[in-house]
């Protein structure tokens, strides 16, 4: 993929005493494209993904071109909830995940047997990069009689680790349940998704120090002012988001819930959205008749670091889909040892959650029939 320039972001990192320091990972920035280009680009997309019987697996925070390409091309858009039940259940042996790379591997160790491709292998996540697995595994080693739950956003070493994974979409109630069971947990990489889901179970939770830095960004102080200039407006927030903005909530979801929340809203509705801007495409097409506005990153006088955006999903581009289809370019790999290992706890969940449907807010999200536009759309 030609690029024209890249980034660097700081995240925060835990050794295994707990104690948390600062890295910094690059991102790469694709080159903007005008119409033409995208839509010549979307048309080899489309043929590629035919010829070579490939499925596209998108996540929401991806480009609007390729969540369109994916729909039109009956792959799917969705949180990493049912990206991973979609990959697993599709018949295509060659599934290409827009996304990061958590998500593609997640993929490969549901379906060790297909191919899995990324437009772009250097697309991470700052909740996975917070986690190193000699660190994490040092962590649980001290702390034996804790269940290890993991959040999807981490490498396949970590889950190899781990009892169970979740997502934003059934933490809550995996959780309550391992709760019910009287177990105490080790919790990672989010510390706010854990403080959220610590304080709405009140679980026995010992936390990692991760943090998303997309989600990290978005301010209280600043919400509840934009709060005031909108009184009427719903407040949708992401869990990954601090407590501050998660307290002023009146949704905290997964991507597909707040998803849900703006479909289900009356016409003329307005919402506050805490989480990746990238989201908004899908909530355009979806509720039409709705006002969107983004949370607020940062006061007036402070540098804005993520402006709501995650740099990685942004690499994911259509140029990094043809030429991973064209060339066998960029496949997943994961060792056998390590995808043996960690599929146990991604099938812990897929399980339950199969076995307790109502765990989940909302069901099939990024499957809501709606707005489909064609190849070339703009
Ligand atoms: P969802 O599973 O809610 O889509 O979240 C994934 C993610 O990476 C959010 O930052
Ligand atoms: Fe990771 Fe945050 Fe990007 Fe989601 S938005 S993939 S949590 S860095």
């Amino acid at each position: 993929m030609s690029t024209v320039a890249s980034k660097s972001y700081e995240f925060s990192v835990q050794d295994a005493s707990g104690t948390t320091c600062t890295a910094n990972a690059w991102a790469k920035v694709p080159p903007a494209l005008s119409k033409p280009e995208r839509e010549a680009l979307m048309q080899r997309c489309a043929e590629l993904l035919k010829a070579k019987g490939a499925v596209l697996v998108a996540h929401y925070y991806v480009d609007g071109d390729l969540q369109d390409l994916a729909l039109a091309t009956g792959g799917c858009v969705s949180d990493s909830l049912e990206m991973a039940r979609f990959g697993r259940d599709h018949e295509a042996q060659t599934l290409v995940v827009a996304g990061v790379r958590f998500m593609g591997e997640t993929a490969k160790i549901l379906s060790p047997e297909k191919t899995v491709l990324m437009p772009d292998l250097d697309a991470t996540c700052s909740l996975d990069l917070g986690c190193p697995p000699d660190e994490f595994a040092a962590f649980c080693d001290a702390h034996p009689d804790r269940t290890v739950v993991v959040y999807a956003n981490t490498s396949a070493a970590v889950k190899a680790r781990a009892d169970w994974m979740v997502t934003s979409s059934c933490a809550l109630a995996i959780v309550n349940h391992l709760k019910d069971q009287g177990k105490k947990i080790l919790w990672a990489p989010d510390k706010h998704l854990g403080n959220y889901i610590q304080q709405q179970t009140g679980a026995d939770m010992l936390l990692w120090q991760g943090a998303c830095i997309v989600h990290d960004e978005f301010k209280g102080v600043e919400l509840d002012l934009l709060r005031k200039e909108h009184p009427n407006a719903k407040v949708l927030v992401h869990p990954e988001s601090p407590t501050s903005v998660v307290q002023q909530a009146d949704i905290v979801g997964s991507t597909s819930r707040l998803l849900k929340a703006v479909i289900e809203g009356d016409e003329g509705d307005t919402f506050i959205v805490a989480t990746d801007k990238g989201i908004m495409h899908r909530m355009r097409q979806l509720a039409p008749g709705k006002t969107l506005i983004e949370a607020p990153t940062a006061g007036d006088s402070a540098a804005c670091k993520s402006c709501a955006h995650c740099p990685w999903m942004a690499m994911n581009a259509l140029q990094g889909v043809v030429d991973c289809l064209e060339h066998g370019h960029n496949a997943i790999h994961v060792d056998a040892e390590t995808s043996r290992k960690a599929q146990g706890c991604i099938t812990r969940m897929l399980d339950f959650v199969a076995q307790h449907p109502q765990a989940l807010v909302v069901k099939d999200g990024g499957r809501l029939a709606g707005f489909t536009p064609g190849i070339g759309a703009a």
